[in-house]
């Protein structure tokens, strides 16, 4: 290990530089199109429940492993997963596979935005006039037909069709910027990262306090404010919620902990992950109060003029948000090209740190396992980025970038490969080793409640999810993958085919020998008596027999069977895991090595009560989904959603003054005191 913390790594210049690449990364078009229509579409105010709930009980947590363990191994994903052991290196290439098949989308979506911008710069140096500004409800469909027609030329349905090659350019210029951005090494990303990361919070805020400035604003904020609690008994809205945390956490995709691996090795973890986390979010949520008091301000607009056109009207998911309904309600308010200028440039310095974050992540794996030159590997990936890029440059291609994100962001994909990583750092590798790790060098100290959520608590609600998931999928009615009448259902097979390609190539990645990280080699507790092994025994043997005994009662016909199969399936989950964390916490930091039983116990335990929970959770959501009743929205900002406001605000104000006011009261310390000294520095007896 001391050979592996002292060899020389590049780093970041600074803390700021690291704090801000990360952010870079997290905060993007995730934030300013993805969260304000989930929280407008599932709940209004509502979907804040869920999501600081996703945030603080699995997306914090999570980034702290991420960063202790890049940062702990300095390596990037696959070579990081590798140091706890062989076998771990496919769950680091799982997560570079999926990241590699977002980098051949996220760019296309920067390609539309520099489209638009140039656009933008066209209405200015004309006469002012955008080329998709209409008024009223057909101003509305002239902008939907401006984007879908005259620009994607989109055609519904699965074929691709043909090119189009007014999107080529763009998309070769969002690939040559991310390219320039990273050639040089993450130092340069450092000092990048000092424009792109305060240039759009300066612009999103210039587009906050104008919308809220216009007359109107405030029935735009009824909308994505005021709650809809009902939306909560949805199994839709949770789904979304946990999908949107990793997606804007970039958790999972090994760029985190690829970033901190390239970290000062005095550097802080916890904090930064605290600041990282809440700064994401206040980004989402003042984005979304831009967006919608723009659009309500529209609705203004054309309620004076007679031409009614509602927030309802406009509010979609997605790309129309971005590229229909602001573009609209900007063209219906005064300096129109201007602030379309300053919105399309907020995207693109949005977007980009986050696309070159990923990129940085696949180049670092690939230039840490084989020892190439960074100067050979980044114009490769670059090259098969662009080449995969046309996909969805063609006139079916927005479909098709639909249904690979849904697929790969949702809880099939990084939901999943979260739910692994937690369990494998969680149950199979020393977590107290990574606890210990960052808390030597951070502004503040995890307290055990962090093993506990990644142990149990982050696998039990990942794992939840993702059965419940697998229940609906199973007992779709259609046909999840082929419809009763035998037809193939194209996307579900595309997107379970390339969920199902990424474990296998990352599975091949792994095998594949290189002389340049055999260093990388698993530390080994091999010589150490083995402890625990009795209980963990028993409890193993718990989880399979009740396991084995659910599937049979599934099958029986008789409602009583059943209904002991499934107490069977919670009672036995909770007795594996208890009995294998209690070995875990008692051996785990020992001189020993924990039996394996016990560890494979604890991952059946925790499998068994997410599919009880997932089972119970499918059935009462059946019922809920079918007895909803479309809710009406209010035009006005109710006192609710005042408080809400104020909470929030709460929350972003005080966290982040609390993690600066510690980060002050930490660096004023002694600087012995605080770091203890670097190599070698955990205790003899927590080493593998
Ligand atoms: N977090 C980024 C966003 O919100 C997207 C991203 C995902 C970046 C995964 C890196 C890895 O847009």
């Amino acid at each position: 290990m001391a050979d592996l913390l002292e060899e020389q790594r590049e780093s970041w210049g600074t803390r700021g530089g690291f704090i801000l690449a990360a952010v870079g990364s997290a905060v993007g078009l995730g934030n300013l199109w993805g969260f304000p229509y989930k929280l407008y579409s599932y709940g209004g105010g509502a979907f804040l429940i869920p999501y600081i709930l996703g945030l603080a009980v699995v997306g914090f947590p999570l980034l702290i492993l991420e960063f202790s363990l890049g940062h702990y191994t300095q390596r990037a994903a696959p070579d990081a997963f590798k140091h706890g052991h062989k076998k771990f290196e496919m769950v680091g290439w799982w997560g570079i596979v999926l990241g590699f098949v977002i980098i051949t989308y996220y760019p296309v979506i920067l390609a539309y935005c520099f489209s638009f911008l140039w656009y933008s710069i066209q209405g200015i140096i004309g006469n002012g006039d955008l080329p998709w500004a209409g008024e009223g409800l057909e101003g509305v469909d002239k902008a939907k037909s401006f984007f879908f027609d005259n620009y994607l030329g989109y055609t519904e349905g699965t074929s691709l069709g043909a090119i189009r090659w007014n999107i080529v350019l763009p998309l070769l210029i969002a690939w040559v910027c991310m390219y320039f951005c990273i050639f040089k090494g993450v130092n340069l990303v450092g000092k990048i990262v000092w424009l792109t990361v305060p240039l759009p919070w300066l612009m999103l805020l210039i587009l906050t306090i104008r919308g809220l400035t216009l007359e109107g604003s405030m029935q735009g904020l009824a909308y994505y404010l005021d709650p809809t609690w009902s939306e909560l008994a949805k199994p839709e809205t949770w789904r979304y919620a946990f999908g949107q945390v990793f997606f804007s956490l970039s958790l999972a995709f090994g760029v985190m902990i690829t970033y901190s691996s390239f970290l000062h090795r005095k550097s802080d973890i916890n904090n930064n992950a605290l600041i990282i986390t809440i700064s994401d979010f206040a980004t989402s949520f003042i984005a979304g109060l831009a967006v919608f008091a723009t659009l309500g301000a529209m609705a203004f607009v054309t309620q004076q003029e007679g031409n009614a056109v509602g927030v309802e009207n406009v509010a979609q998911t997605g790309p129309s948000l971005a590229f229909v309904a602001f573009p609209y309600a900007l063209a219906q308010l005064p300096y129109s090209a201007w602030f379309s200028l300053v919105f399309f440039f907020t995207l693109i310095t949005l977007g980009i740190d986050s696309a070159f974050s990923i990129t940085e992540s696949v180049l670092a794996s690939i230039v840490d396992k084989t020892g190439w030159p960074r100067a050979i590997v980044l114009p490769v990936i670059s090259l098969i980025g662009i080449g995969f890029g046309f996909i969805y440059i063609t006139e079916g291609g927005l479909n098709w970038l639909g249904i690979v994100d849904g697929f790969v962001n949702g809880t099939r994909g990084i939901m999943f490969l979260g739910l692994m990583e937690a369990i494998v750092l969680g149950w199979l590798w020393r977590l107290s080793i990574l606890r210990r790790h960052a808390n030597s060098r951070s502004d503040w100290n995890l307290g055990r409640w962090w093993d506990f959520a990644i142990r149990l608590v982050i696998p039990i609600i990942l794992g939840t999810l993702f059965f419940w998931q697998l229940f609906e999928d199973i007992n779709n009615e259609e046909g999840f993958l082929r419809s009763p009448d035998g037809k193939w259902n194209a996307p579900n097979c595309v997107g379970v085919g390339i969920l199902i390609a990424a474990p296998l190539i990352s599975f091949i990645f792994s095998f594949i020998k290189s002389k340049h990280n055999d260093n990388t080699t698993a530390a080994t507790t091999d010589d150490l008596p083995v402890k625990g092994r009795f209980i963990g025994l028993v409890s193993f043997l718990v989880a399979v027999v009740t396991s084995v005994f659910f599937i049979i009662s599934m099958k029986s016909e008789n409602s009583s069977i059943n209904l002991a199969g499934f107490s069977a399936l919670a009672i036995g989950g909770i007795a594996a895991t208890v009995l294998s964390m209690y070995v875990l916490e008692k051996y785990d930091s020992g001189n020993c090595r924990t039996s394996w039983f016990a560890r494979w116990a604890g991952i059946f335990g925790i499998m068994e009560i997410s599919a009880f929970f997932a089972r119970f959770l499918y059935e009462k959501s059946a019922a809920v989904t079918n007895a909803e009743a479309e809710t009406v929205r209010s035009h006005e900002l109710t006192g609710v959603s005042y408080a809400i406001l104020v909470v929030v605000f709460l929350i972003i104000i005080g966290g982040l003054g609390w993690c600066f006011y510690r980060a002050i009261a930490a660096a004023s310390k002694d600087e012995a005191e605080q770091h203890p000294d670097e190599v070698g520095d955990e205790p003899k007896e927590l080493k593998w």
